[in-house]
């Protein structure tokens, strides 16, 4: 079994936004690593489910902006609603400082949408897992 997760790091360059990629880059390293574990034993429910082919391989903001969209921002947005709570995933600054825990809750865990919420579908989680992995290239933090 493969996975491209092993050889993402090789994108990255040393640079001031070091630290911030390579703790980003570990959350999805320690994920894929459990999906793996867990494919291989007791056919739970994992993010292998998705099929590898119905997402890019090198999935636009655009498109992870449409999931967070439809599935975060109705109550995730900026402050002067009834519901805006933190963080505000409705821009690119406030998505980008929370990935860590975007990818811990709505990938992992799946607690977030809550409650009869519908969860992230298994392509949508792939393909924040690939923006990511490929940089999490976006207007407000540009790729190199
Ligand atoms: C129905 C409203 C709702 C939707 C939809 C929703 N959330 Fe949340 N989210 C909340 C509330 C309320 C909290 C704060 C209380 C809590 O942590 O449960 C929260 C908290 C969070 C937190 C912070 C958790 C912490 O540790 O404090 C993150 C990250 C998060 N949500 C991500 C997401 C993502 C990503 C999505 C979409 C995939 C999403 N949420 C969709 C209501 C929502």
């Amino acid at each position: 079994m493969t996975h491209e997760s092993t050889d993402s790091g090789r994108h990255r360059g040393p640079g001031p936004t070091l630290g911030w990629s390579a703790g980003v880059f570990l959350v999805v390293a320690a994920m894929t690593l459990s999906a793996l574990v867990a494919a291989c034993g007791q056919g739970e429910k994992t993010l292998l489910e998705a099929d590898p082919g119905a997402v890019p391989l090198a999935p636009s903001y655009d498109a992870v902006r449409a999931i967070l969209d439809r599935n975060c921002v109705p109550c995730h947005k900026g402050k002067g609603s009834d519901l805006s709570v933190r963080p505000n995933l409705e821009t690119c600054e406030g998505v980008l400082g929370d990935l860590g825990r975007i990818v811990q809750d709505a990938v992992q865990l799946e607690k977030m949408p809550p409650g009869a919420w519908p969860r992230l579908t298994e392509e949508e989680k792939l393909t924040l897992l690939r923006w990511i992995q490929n940089g999490a290239c976006a207007p407000c933090k540009p790729c190199p």
